[in-house]
């Protein structure tokens, strides 16, 4: 690692980790303040759709084709040339790792031709600092992040500065969304269709397992979710069926993020008493309204502000990626051109060790 002087930083993000061709450009001011100037996201959901999810050697060719166009016009939107930037900020993983080292390659490629500082940025902390991008949202606060690959719960006290209190056991709460979204005959990517499917439905038609709700500790698990649900599905006849069931499933989804928050907020409070007490929900799946109504509740009841980027900012995107950059900038941290592309890398390496909650597999802890 190296360091970096300058006062204001003005990042390239790159964000191909999954299905998102992403780049941004922002810049953080050295009094914090955040400026997006520009962020431009190439979706490949239409050359995944056929498959109902995402290929990764599509991902990875679909980003080798796009990357270049779509950085230049994230320089281009934001009226910059390379010149003008400070640093350059790649998403080195976790994820799909062809895709990963397209941007990261690409990330590299610029930061050697101009002669500026490359960051590797962890993925999950480029959602764990999207909050920060619509608002004036200081450090430490509790974070809820729920995506496609991951939920967790994670006391962040500053940039790498995460413990985690909590994870799933088995699937990603999107995931959850995703597979049973798929049961019902919806179109991927499942949670904004499940979402849509769910308008006007009557949540307590079906009943359906309230998971590990019994337990003290902050994991989740949707997995006998995710069967149940399914079971359900393959009876149902009727479009007023479909809805019910992705009504309830919705609102157990939504009750167990809020009930196992409701545990890790009690934990911080006991924990930070006599500070602000800040929570963030961050992730693909903070986009789902009756997920956020929920935990503004729960927040709320515990003495907690809500806080959740703006929705552009919850999916994937490269401003995260960015920006995240540009905090490690400003505190001198930058990486090696020979970073490597990471498919696992934890946000906090000690607990994924300890109890690797979720699909441990071959290479280690994935969350
Ligand atoms: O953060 P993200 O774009 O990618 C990952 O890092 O995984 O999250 C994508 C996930 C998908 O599982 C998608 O179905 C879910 O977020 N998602 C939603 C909604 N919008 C996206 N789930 C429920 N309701 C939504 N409105
Ligand atoms: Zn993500």
């Amino acid at each position: 690692m190296t360091t970096a002087t300058q006062p204001d930083h003005t990042v390239l993000g790159l964000e191909t980790s999954c299905d998102e061709t992403a780049a941004s450009v922002v810049r953080r001011h050295a009094d914090g303040r955040v400026e997006v100037l520009s962020s431009v996201i190439a979706s490949q959901v239409a050359e995944h759709a056929p498959f109902g999810g995402v290929v990764p050697e599509i991902a990875a060719r679909a980003h080798v084709e796009s990357i270049d166009s779509i950085a230049a016009r994230a320089m281009a939107e934001a009226g910059l040339g390379y010149g003008d930037l400070t640093g350059v900020a790649a998403t080195a993983g976790p994820g799909l790792v062809g895709g990963v080292m397209v941007g990261l390659s690409f990330g590299k490629a610029v930061a050697l031709a101009r002669g500026l500082p490359l960051v590797a940025v962890n993925h999950l902390e480029g959602h764990a600092v999207s909050a920060r991008l619509g608002a004036d949202l200081p450090y430490r606060f509790l974070l809820l992040l729920v995506s496609g690959g991951h939920c967790q719960l994670l006391d962040v006290a500053g940039v790498g500065a995460c413990r985690r209190l909590g994870s799933t056991i088995d699937d990603a709460a999107g995931e959850a969304f995703d597979k049973i979204a798929k049961t019902l005959g919806l179109p991927y990517p499942g949670g904004p269709a499940l979402e849509k499917l769910a308008e006007g439905g009557d949540p307590a038609r079906f009943p359906l397992p309230r998971m590990l709700l019994g337990r003290k500790d902050c994991d989740f698990s949707f997995s006998g979710l995710k069967t149940a649900a399914a079971r359900i599905a393959e009876g149902l006849t009727s479009e007023v069926d479909r809805r019910d069931l992705a009504a309830a499933v919705q609102a157990a989804i939504a009750s167990q993020l809020a009930e196992k928050s409701d545990r890790a907020l009690q934990i911080y409070a006991r924990e930070h008493q006599g500070r602000d007490l800040r929570f963030v929900v961050a992730g693909g799946v903070a986009a789902n309204r009756l997920v956020r109504a929920r935990l503004t509740e729960t927040a709320a009841a515990r003495g907690f502000s809500f806080h959740a980027p703006p929705l552009a900012y919850c999916t994937d995107n490269a401003a995260m990626i960015a920006l995240a950059g540009a905090e490690r900038l400003a505190l001198g941290l930058t990486d090696p051109l020979d970073a490597p592309a990471r498919p696992r890398w934890p946000l906090d390496a000690a607990a994924a060790a300890a109890s690797p909650t979720h699909v441990p597999g071959r290479k280690g802890a994935k969350a």
